[in-house]
């Protein structure tokens, strides 16, 4: 059965009823309900025991009390944690409610509330000392717009309106840590004080809109464009092996060189903190600088970095850590599995989410692909949760879910199934600034608007 949450005249002069919702389909995404499609995890867990009251046209016009729904057996808004401890518990995280949770507190005529459910999706994250409205994020995502790695117009624009948009969490792009480290010339930069102060302006927008403002660090290695690097300069990777034949080959990182790297991380995280954002995002996917030491597809050394293929990693992450504020989030986001026999798998990632828990890594975002050109992603709707999932109940660690989710009902599903414990979603923000607007609208959650946008909320 499909509860769609939707205004309904009310010339009822009563309704009161209790529906058990057997299952919340995830048709939007697939146009079926989930039990036709054998695909269980995309439910939001059955029987929900919902009562909805229409609101009453009172002679006088006047607003009746808001009858609040409340879930069988729980609370009436339950917020935080359903039982169990917070998977990133020891890393100084727990839940708290957040003031988009509840419903406001009368409703106007006219106007049936539907609370259905308190959507998972819109119940507040708090991670160490940030509190993230809602579990919605916007994955960095590249916009090639930049002269010099300076973050322009374009950027305050893209970044600010999926702020406005209601997102709780907006991440910059791949930020490159040194001039070399970008994957084109037109790349965003953190490499020098100038870009930090551009960032400033563009962070405190994005702050002040209720969302928490996020950068990537990034190193591109060797899929760095050969016009890349400073002249005299060559790409750089662990291995001198180019990624595909028309790209350049690079130099192998000395140990010295690679402990430069290392401290250039350190020193973008410390002007990020400068520049107002809280919360950092280490890039050790898609076949870029840390991905290629991960992944022994790329990583042929025989040295400490060759024998531990996640030294340089945690040494990142360590010298991050030392000068990111220990109240504020460090994601890592990694490439799952290679998708190539003899590359990363799903295990090795496990064992790798284990390692940055204990290194002060709060949240794992599983992406996956990019090592080697040349694979087939099986690509569809979710189609990276899985490994969310397994990382986020074998390792112990909060889990970011990424890669083709686009429905509300499905994003709920995958949080409602404990399979990651934030949605972040890439080109759906593109297509829809706004969608997590819409999506509470979707679940029947009442947030907040910006207050310009008022009149424009229904
Ligand atoms: C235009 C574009 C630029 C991207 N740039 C980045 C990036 O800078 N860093 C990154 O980790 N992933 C990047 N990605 C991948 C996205 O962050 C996201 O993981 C991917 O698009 C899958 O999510 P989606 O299906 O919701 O779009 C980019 C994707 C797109 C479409």
């Amino acid at each position: 059965m499909v509860l769609t949450p939707r205004i309904v005249p009310t010339s009822l002069t009563t309704v009161l009823g209790t529906v058990i919702l057997d299952h919340w389909t995830v048709a939007q995404e697939t146009g079926t309900d989930c039990r036709a499609h054998r695909r269980p995890d995309l439910c939001v867990p059955a029987r929900r025991t919902v009562c909805f009251v229409a609101a009453l046209r009172l002679p006088c016009g006047l607003p009746v009390p808001r009858v609040v729904m409340h879930r069988k057996g729980g609370p009436r808004a339950e917020r935080g944690w359903r039982g169990g401890a917070a998977p990133y518990a020891g890393t100084g995280g727990e839940t708290v409610g957040g003031r988009n949770a509840a419903p406001s507190p009368v409703a106007t005529a006219d106007e049936i509330v539907h609370t259905a459910h308190m959507a998972k999706l819109f119940e507040s994250l708090r991670i160490r000392g940030v509190t993230l409205r809602n579990r919605i994020a916007m994955s960095p995502m590249c916009q090639y717009s930049s002269e010099d790695g300076m973050p322009a117009d374009w950027h305050m624009v893209h970044l600010g309106s999926r702020a406005v948009g209601g997102a709780a969490a907006v991440i910059a792009e791949a930020t490159a840590v040194e001039p070399r480290g970008r994957i084109s010339p037109a790349d965003a930069g953190i490499w020098n004080d100038a870009q930090a102060e551009a960032w400033a302006r563009i962070a405190r927008f994005i702050g002040r809109q209720g969302a928490v403002p996020g950068i990537q660090l990034a190193h591109a290695g060797r899929k760095a464009a050969a016009a890349v690097p400073p002249p005299g300069e060559s790409v750089v990777a662990p291995t001198a092996s180019a990624f595909s034949p028309e790209c350049p080959v690079p130099h192998a990182l000395t140990e010295a060189e690679i402990g430069c790297v290392v401290r250039a991380f350190a020193d973008a995280a410390r002007r990020a903190h400068e520049a107002g954002f809280r919360l950092v995002e280490v890039h050790g996917a898609h076949g870029y600088l840390i991905h290629e030491f991960l992944s022994p597809l790329v990583n042929h050394r025989v040295d400490g970095y060759g024998r531990d293929r996640r030294r340089f990693l945690l040494e990142v992450v360590d010298a991050v850590r030392r000068v990111w504020p220990e109240d504020l989030p460090l994601f890592v986001r990694l490439s799952a599995t290679d998708w190539s026999p003899g590359g990363i798998d799903a295990g090795d990632t496990v064992e790798t989410a284990r390692r940055l828990r204990d290194h002060g890594v709060d949240l794992v975002d599983c992406s996956s692909g990019g090592a080697v050109p040349g694979v087939r992603v099986p690509e569809a709707p979710g189609y990276q949760v899985p490994f969310a999932a397994r990382v986020r109940r074998e390792a112990g660690i909060a889990t970011g879910a990424v890669g083709r989710i686009t429905a509300p009902t499905h994003a709920e599903a995958v949080l409602a199934a404990g399979d990651a414990d934030l949605i972040i979603l890439g080109r759906e923000l593109l297509r829809h600034p706004y969608w997590s607007l819409d999506a509470a609208r979707t679940l029947g959650v009442d947030v907040d608007w910006p207050r310009q946008y008022g009149r424009a909320k229904g």
